[in-house]
């Protein structure tokens, strides 16, 4: 089955077309972020216009590249949720005409879904059930992901996402947005040990998180040393914070893994193409005999590829959607409003 799967929530519009949930035919993405970059974050109308622009080229760019007709394509799927209205809401009237012009059925996929999705590309043979750590820009959970299109979650932050948290430091260390990865390459010159930042833990859930202690601790120490005219060791910061965020994150999925019993897990999202986080899951999961999924850091951000292979065991599922499917800026894993 070919699923057609376009995805516009936040700076990236893609276009990929996807057989059977693990084969990536082609992955076409139109990237905003060198635009954004001049506000230092991404501006919701500009990143929506920018979309309407480049989709139906994309879509085009899909079809040529596979050498597929649109007779060739059995499904169109689509991030209805979560994201930036303005720009969910682009891909959502696109697929909506493109599944009505081809008479063809309307998978929608929850964004974060397809994050999770984007291991059964890197991995064929992964199934659920497994365990999955969600860490992107907007979200940061703990997933149990029961069986393709049933997940439950253990965790997740009650504040601000891992993402948002790099993305700020990284920004007021005057890195380029977005920060995470720049402040990544830095932390690999430090010493983690210099700067002292905590570690919350939140609430009655063991399993729940908090970054914005972590942020404003980092904030202030930045801020401080400006107005004290201190110079900031920027490499040691950058491994103190990476570390701070890692130790949040990986207690907690070791936790998982321990309570929970499974022994297969997966990472998810931008944040997961995080060096230091990359190499704690494994050093952890090693310990436990657990097997490790982590896709490419193509894969990590944003792409159309996820949507299609979550879309494949959405439509295997039932959940398909008629004309009257709308966008949403927030909305659970499990599909449920927020
Ligand atoms: O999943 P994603 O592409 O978009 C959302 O769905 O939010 O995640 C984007 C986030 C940004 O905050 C970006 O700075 C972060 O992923 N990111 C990283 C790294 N690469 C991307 N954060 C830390 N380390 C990285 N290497
Ligand atoms: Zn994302």
């Amino acid at each position: 089955m070919n699923i057609l799967a376009v995805e516009s929530s936040c700076d990236e519009t893609a276009v990929a077309i996807v057989r059977d949930g693990r084969e990536v035919l082609c992955d076409c993405i139109a990237s905003q972020v060198d635009l954004h970059r001049i506000y230092g974050g991404v501006v919701p109308e500009i990143a929506s216009r920018k979309h309407i622009e480049a989709i139906y080229g994309l879509a085009d760019q899909a079809l040529q590249q596979t050498g597929l007709t649109k007779n060739d394509i059995d499904a169109v799927a689509v991030t209805y949720a979560p994201g930036l209205i303005g720009a969910v809401l682009v891909g959502v009237n696109f697929a909506k005409a493109a599944a009505m012009a081809m008479n063809k059925p309307l998978i929608p996929v929850h964004h974060i879904r397809g994050h999770i999705a984007a291991n059964y590309i890197a991995y064929p043979n992964l199934k659920p059930p497994f365990l999955c750590l969600v860490v992107s820009g907007g979200h940061t959970m703990i997933v149990e992901v029961k069986d393709y299109t049933d997940m439950n979650i253990l965790g997740t932050t009650l504040d601000d996402a891992a993402g948002e948290c790099f993305d700020k430091v990284a920004r007021v260390l005057g890195m380029p947005y977005p920060g995470g990865a720049a402040l990544d390459k830095a932390a690999k010159l430090g010493d983690e040990t210099k700067y002292n930042l905590p570690r919350s833990k939140p609430g009655e859930n063991p399993y729940n998180m908090s970054f914005s202690g972590l942020k404003t601790a980092a904030l202030n120490l930045i801020h401080h040393a400006e107005q004290v005219g201190e110079e900031l060791d920027i490499p040691s910061l950058c491994a103190s914070f990476s570390a701070a965020v890692s130790d949040t994150l990986v207690p907690r999925v070791v936790m998982a893994l321990q309570q929970t019993g499974y022994r297969k897990i997966a990472v998810a999202g931008g944040v997961a193409a995080n060096s230091r986080i990359r190499a704690d899951i494994l050093v952890a999961a090693e310990k436990l005999g657990a097997e490790v999924y982590m896709p490419p850091l193509s894969l990590c951000g944003d792409n159309g590829a996820m949507i299609g292979a979550q879309a494949y065991y959405e439509y295997l599922a039932g959940n398909t959607a008629d004309m009257s499917l709308n966008a949403y800026a927030t909305k659970s894993i499990l599909g449920e409003a927020i």
